[in-house]
């Protein structure tokens, strides 16, 4: 793997939200749609971030730091799962939104989405957000181990369509496909902003980095 990945903290709430001025690019995606797989295919590791056949299993944020440096890629909990209740649903979507509004060092958001389905309301609402906020947007279609190509072209026209010039990527944390091309555009975005890198630029992130 080009890059290495390390789990540097974990928020359940928003007082333990945390890095917000740091350089980071965000998974997002309905539940069960691969966030923490490809965090692990992208880390090259097996277990780095839990995964679970079972819809609602990342229920935290999660900071993976970046090749020991000062960016980070953050896995954040699915959206769209019903089979919780009300106000555990209400609780995520809460932390969620705060951590999507709230954080300044964002930088791109990558939206992950299932090649097999046609775009769903909350995909194209959470596409919007970012749209809207000028978050520049990197879409995912994941298991292509798993979808016909016909219905992966169907929803990558569909996404294109919908999207217009965003990077639309396929990927397969099973077979290990689309990584590379992923984290090109990860670092592309974030590589510069990293103070560890000799092209950073501006000035350093006071707050809460460790010394
Ligand atoms: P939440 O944390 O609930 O939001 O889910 P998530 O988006 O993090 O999904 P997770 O990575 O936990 O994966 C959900 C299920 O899909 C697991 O059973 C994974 O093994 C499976 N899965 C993830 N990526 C792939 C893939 O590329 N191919 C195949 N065949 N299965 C995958
Ligand atoms: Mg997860």
């Amino acid at each position: 793997m080009p890059h290495t990945l390390q789990l540097e903290a974990t928020a359940y709430t928003k007082q333990q939200l945390a890095f917000a001025n740091s350089p980071q690019a965000a998974l997002a995606g309905r539940s069960n749609v691969g966030k923490s797989s490809l965090i692990n295919a992208l880390a090259g590791r097996k277990q780095l971030a839990k995964v679970s056949a079972t819809p609602g299993k990342t229920r935290s944020i999660n900071y993976y730091r970046i090749d020991a440096g000062q960016t980070f890629l953050v896995d954040l909990p699915g959206y769209g799962y019903a089979r919780c209740s009300k106000e555990e649903r209400q609780k995520w979507a809460g932390l969620l939104e705060y951590y999507l509004t709230r954080t300044p060092g964002l930088k791109a958001l990558i939206l992950l989405l299932d090649g097999r389905l046609m775009p769903q309301v909350s995909d194209r609402e959470m596409a919007a957000f970012a749209q809207n906020r000028g978050i520049p947007l990197v879409a995912v279609l994941t298991k292509a181990d798993k979808a016909k190509q016909r219905e992966r072209e169907a929803a990558r026209l569909a996404w294109e369509t919908l999207l217009g010039p965003v990077p639309l990527i396929l990927t397969s944390a099973e077979k290990k496909t689309g990584l590379d091309s992923l984290w090109e555009q990860i670092w592309g975005v974030l590589g510069e902003l990293d103070a560890g890198s000799d092209a950073a630029v501006g000035e350093p992130d006071h707050g809460e980095e460790p010394a």
